[in-house]
């Protein structure tokens, strides 16, 4: 591994988020380079972050801007769990999170609270601190 990965607290690598039953359908025709509307009109699906690459490093102040319903909400809900991508993958500390069991975080205050700590250390913002598992 390099200098420069090992200095990466999160990472984003081409991750979608498409919200609606017919996600897979969805994310075809984004990957089409069909528009936001056009996927809305053909498959009834939302799509919530496109093709999204990024790196954090540890310690840094990363903003994350853009207009109202761009997906920056929808992106940081990515980075405890609260939802999962479409597609693609996020790393923490080099880690798949992807892979980790969050079935005992549905049942259990506790644990979920552990893990979203966790993840809040890394990324201090609002959704961070939600401890709703709907939101
Ligand atoms: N749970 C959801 N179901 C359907 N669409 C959603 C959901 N959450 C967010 N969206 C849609 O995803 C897009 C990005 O939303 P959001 O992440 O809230 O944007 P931002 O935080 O940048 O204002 C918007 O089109 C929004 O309507
Ligand atoms: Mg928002």
């Amino acid at each position: 591994m390099s200098a420069k990965q090992t200095m990466n607290k999160i990472e984003v690598k081409n991750v979608f988020k498409i919200f609606g039953a017919r996600a897979e359908d969805a994310l075809k025709l984004i990957r089409q380079q069909k528009a936001k509307d056009q996927v809305l009109a053909e498959t009834g699906c939302v799509v919530g972050v496109n093709d999204l690459s990024l790196s954090i490093g540890s310690g840094e102040i990363f903003v994350i801007m853009g207009l109202s319903g761009s997906g920056k909400s929808t992106l940081v809900r990515h980075f405890n769990r609260l939802i999962d991508p479409t597609s693609g993958q996020i790393l923490v500390d080099g880690e798949d999170i992807l892979q980790y069991d969050m079935k005992p975080c549905a049942n259990s205050a506790g644990t979920r609270s552990a893990w979203c700590s966790r993840a809040s250390a890394c990324c201090r913002t609002a959704p961070c601190w939600t401890t709703s598992p709907t939101a």
